[in-house]
């Protein structure tokens, strides 16, 4: 078994919490990928569900397998919200984006009851940071953005090297909303609440990739078997 296999075992269990009516957020990337395939085996066995994706790539690959679409503003509460995940902490506090899709993600999960996290045992770590944080910016005056960004990081104790995400070709990677992608390296993130909120506080932020007390559970595959984790409490949250 390696890393695809894992993915597939996280999201065969996480199939396992999808109930016959259900209004269901579907995540981006390869973990949640797996996730639309299984599900489109149970629809064509007769499960009936709705999903809204939470990326124009997710649209494609659900519309290819027949799983029934709605868009958020036709249905906007939703049961449950499954998606992938590039970093989850023991709280389950998440970092995404990898995929560049974290902006409809975390609208998504707000708008769900519960969500549920798939991932790779590779996913999981002590404190977030490694993976360079998404960080998706409205075009007009990045530089002022990035200067922005780098003040509020040492605000909170922080410093980060910020790279504008790209595509292959050399092109500015731009997202489902129309914005950029900044990358940005922190190493380790101890507090992330604080640095969401310096964040946040930034116009021309439109959103970052720290995902906080969203997470009901997270279903993570690995060599030891499939094990679902529940957030340990957060001193002071
Ligand atoms: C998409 O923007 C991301 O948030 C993905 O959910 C995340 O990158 C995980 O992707 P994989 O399942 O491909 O690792």
């Amino acid at each position: 078994m390696d890393t695809s296999d894992f993915k597939i075992e996280a999201a065969r269990t996480a199939l396992g919490h999808v109930e016959d009516g259900m209004r269901l957020g579907i995540g981006t990337g390869t973990t949640a990928n797996e996730f639309v395939k299984l599900l489109a085996e149970k629809v064509a066995d007769g499960l009936r569900v709705v999903g809204v994706p939470t990326s124009e790539r997710t649209a494609s690959l659900c519309v290819q397998l027949g799983v029934p679409l709605a868009t958020l503003d036709e249905m906007p509460r939703l049961d449950l919200a499954i998606d992938g995940t590039d970093e989850v902490d023991p709280h389950l506090n998440l970092i995404k984006g990898g995929g560049g899709a974290l902006l409809r993600e975390k609208i998504v999960a707000a708008a769900s009851s519960r969500m549920i996290v798939i991932a790779d045992e590779t996913k999981l770590v002590g404190t977030l940071g490694a993976f360079p944080l998404p960080i998706e910016i409205n075009r007009f005056g990045r530089r002022a953005t990035e200067l922005a960004i780098q003040s509020a990081a040492r605000g909170v104790g922080l410093s980060c090297d910020l790279r504008l995400r790209e595509m292959r070709d050399g092109e500015a990677f731009v997202t489902d909303g129309g914005h950029f992608i900044l990358d940005a390296s922190f190493g380790r993130i101890p507090d992330p609440r604080a640095l969401s909120a310096a964040l946040h506080a930034i116009p021309g932020v439109v959103e970052h990739g720290i995902f906080l007390g969203l997470a009901g559970i997270a279903i993570i595959a690995g060599k030891d078997g499939v094990k679902t984790l529940h957030p340990i409490p957060e001193e002071g949250a």
